[in-house]
């Protein structure tokens, strides 16, 4: 793959290496969200079937990318809110703790502290091990010990939000099923640019926000649900999710249930004329790319910054616990951190930090000149 950087409207001189943050929207992308607010200036225009069918065909692309069928597919507006339709409907006696990892998101950290206040459940929290070689085989280690017959849920980001660390969905996957513990899997920062496959990993339910690796736009993302929610209660009791919905002339002839699979996590309003078909472009496009070439083309880019940052002293995650599209490098005794996210800044390179990381989230729009600006901001902090 080449750069597709002309997809996007990034200046020169900006380098934009924080799609952990927030992706830049694709022109195409921002093209549809204009052609979607115009719906509305005619509404005499939008039949029953622009309240369903495009959310149906974003399933459907979402259930291509992740191996899942489309009716196991919700749309969401945020991926707290995915988090609590599938972690509320955890059974209550399904063991006396949950696991999360430490420093793990927030929107997923509190929901499932949460359920543990409300059900009277441990909540386990795997610290990072305190050691930085071998630290990602370490964690991934510990998690998986601590899995066992009474733990109700693992609730984990693919990739670390702060840290970049890679967990192996496989084997902690594979431990939950052992076990019949829940594997809830948060796959904002990992879909769309990191190959996921929720059967392979034996995944129960995966959480994705669109605005990052999914390259839409802020306040609509995507989850799906295994079987085991089909019978649980949604957060909300939207009519768009009962089996009459279609029925517009007969909406007040109330029904008790609702349409098949994962449909009743649907959040009120889904069909939102604006975000949806935005979500539908940008996932033709994340397709189109693969996220088997997304990482290849990352990992082509970044390869004299690993060289550069292995050569200085700084720490970084061995290859098999990190991804190309996001990691955290650690710096240093040398180097001043706020002096040099100052002249981060100032010479227009955006990266995160996040805790004691700074953290490089790359992809297919960067090219050889943003490294390069990042490596030379790092070098000019060894001549301080
Ligand atoms: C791992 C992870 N999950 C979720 C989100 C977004 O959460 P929400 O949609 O609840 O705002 C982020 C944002 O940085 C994230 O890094």
């Amino acid at each position: 793959m080449v750069s597709q950087k002309h997809l996007f409207e990034l200046p020169e001189d900006i380098h934009y290496l924080n799609g952990a943050y927030m992706s830049p929207l694709m022109k195409a992308v921002q093209e549809a969200g204009i052609a979607g607010t115009k719906r509305k200036l005619s509404p005499w225009e939008l039949t029953a079937d622009d309240f369903f069918v495009p959310a149906e065909t974003v399933k459907q692309k979402f259930g291509r990318l992740i191996n899942a069928p489309a009716q196991q597919v919700a749309i969401i507006p945020s991926a707290s809110y995915g988090l609590k339709s599938a972690i509320s409907n955890i059974p209550a006696n399904s063991g006396d703790h949950a696991i999360v990892v430490s420093n793990e998101f927030p929107s997923d950290y509190y929901t499932i502290q949460q359920w543990c206040k409300e059900n009277s459940k441990e909540l386990k929290i795997i610290t990072a091990p305190d050691v930085l070689t071998g630290r990602g085989a370490a964690w991934n280690d510990r998690v998986l010990q601590t899995i066992n017959t009474q733990t109700a849920a693992v609730v984990l980001s693919s990739v670390h939000w702060a840290d970049g660390t890679k967990f192996n969905l496989q084997q902690i996957g594979e431990k939950c099923k052992a076990v019949n513990a829940l594997f809830i899997v948060d796959g904002t920062q990992s879909v769309g640019a990191l190959p996921i496959d929720i059967i392979a990993f034996k995944i129960d339910a995966l959480v994705c926000a669109a605005y990052k690796w999914l390259m839409g736009p802020y306040s609509i993302g995507l989850a799906y649900y295994s079987e085991n929610f089909n019978n649980g209660i949604p957060i909300e009791d939207s009519w768009m999710n009962k089996s009459n919905a279609h029925d517009f002339a007969r909406l007040s002839s109330y029904v008790e249930d609702y349409k098949p699979g994962a449909n009743r996590y649907n959040v009120g309003e889904f069909s939102n004329n604006i975000l949806m078909p935005m979500l539908d472009k940008a996932l033709d496009t994340v397709t189109q790319w693969g996220a088997d070439a997304i990482q290849d083309y990352c990992v082509k880019l970044i390869g004299p910054l690993l060289h550069y940052l292995q050569e200085n002293k700084y720490w970084i995650e061995a290859p098999a616990y990190r991804t190309n599209h996001l990691f955290g490098f650690l710096l240093p005794g040398t180097v001043d951190k706020a002096i040099l996210l100052q002249e981060l800044q100032r010479n227009k390179v955006f990266v995160s930090l996040r805790g004691d990381s700074i953290r490089v989230s790359p992809h297919v729009y960067n090219n050889e000149s943003d490294i390069e600006a990042l490596i030379q901001v790092l070098k000019n902090q060894h001549k301080l």
